[in-house]
């Protein structure tokens, strides 16, 4: 008998709707110790860019009562050592969950090229393309803000995989219903909402707290945020697939996600401060019956 928080969504089968949340997991392998991928619906790794980057200055991150400030600067190892080190230690530990690349870029070509690099890799179900990034062609200006750039950089990886595509959104958009469906429009086979809300917090005097200055907020806050993103985008669009991402912490807050519409939830900063809690949703969702 099928589970019964299994389901289809985009094409893939997941045996339950609990993911890793992109970036605040790794590639997996750093969390195996102390989080049974196997039990979960899927992990999103960190983000993948063409070249290595280092990231942004220390610290990276600072607690406040209703969340975290992040500034990571989207380190990781690029393409080709992620493509040689980490995509097949994925491919030979994690079978039952499925794995999802999110991928970056800093001109609207290297998203698709990222993309075509790992799309012959085993093991990779799903591609998720972080649109909340600068675009260095567009002073700066989020991929995500212009929907026109947007829609480029779903099409320029749509010709390049036949794989399904999430599209990642900030929900600093003032029309993220609109933004889902254009990318939809472009090639996206569903949206993932939300990515960090922008955030800056002083230290003492007028230092920032973070390393770079401004960060993005994750967290219990978020969670509202996250909510309504869901449900503007089901209104909108008339269903589509949808990842919920923000705040969630318990399977009361993945119901929240679920109820407005969300076919899979995604948990990232609680993850980081209690290892335990992705599996503890699964098994409270379980016995909530979804
Ligand atoms: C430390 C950290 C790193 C992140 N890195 C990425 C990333 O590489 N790509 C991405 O799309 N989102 C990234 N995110 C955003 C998360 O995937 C998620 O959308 C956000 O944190 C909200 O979920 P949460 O409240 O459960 O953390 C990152 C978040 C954090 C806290």
């Amino acid at each position: 008998m099928a589970h019964p928080l299994a389901r289809t969504v985009v094409g893939l089968g997941f045996q339950n709707p609990v993911l890793l949340a992109a970036g605040t997991a790794g590639f997996g392998r750093e969390v195996a110790g102390v989080i049974n991928l196997e039990c979960l619906g899927g992990i999103v790794t960190k983000a993948v860019s063409r070249e290595p980057r280092p990231g942004n200055r220390a610290p990276r991150v600072a607690e406040f009562p209703g969340g975290m400030l992040n500034s990571v600067g989207l380190a990781n190892p690029g393409l080709a050592r992620v493509t040689a080190e980490q995509i097949p230690w994925l491919a030979s530990h994690v079978h039952a969950a499925r794995v999802i690349v999110n991928v970056v870029g800093f001109e609207a070509g290297d998203f698709a090229e990222v993309v075509a690099g790992l799309d012959g890799c085993a093991g990779i179900a799903a591609f998720e393309i972080n649109l909340s990034c600068p675009n260095t062609h567009a002073g700066g200006v989020e991929f995500g803000a212009d929907p026109a750039t947007a829609a480029r950089v779903l099409e320029l990886c749509r010709a390049r995989t036949r794989k399904p595509l999430f599209a990642k959104l900030s929900p600093a958009l003032p029309d993220i219903a609109a933004m889902a469906l254009t990318v939809r429009g472009a090639g996206a086979d569903g949206v993932s909402v939300v990515n960090t809300m922008p955030g800056y917090l002083y230290a003492d005097g007028d230092a920032p707290r973070l390393g770079n200055g401004n960060g993005g907020v994750s967290g219990p806050a978020l969670l509202p945020v996250g909510v309504l993103a869901v449900r503007k985008i089901m209104d909108r669009s008339g269903g589509m697939p949808v990842m919920g991402v923000g705040g969630i912490r318990s399977a009361e807050d993945a119901r929240q996600y679920l109820r407005a519409g969300a076919a899979l939830v995604a948990i990232g900063t609680a993850a980081m401060c209690d290892p335990r809690i992705p599996e503890r949703v699964v098994r409270d969702l379980e016995r909530l019956g979804g």
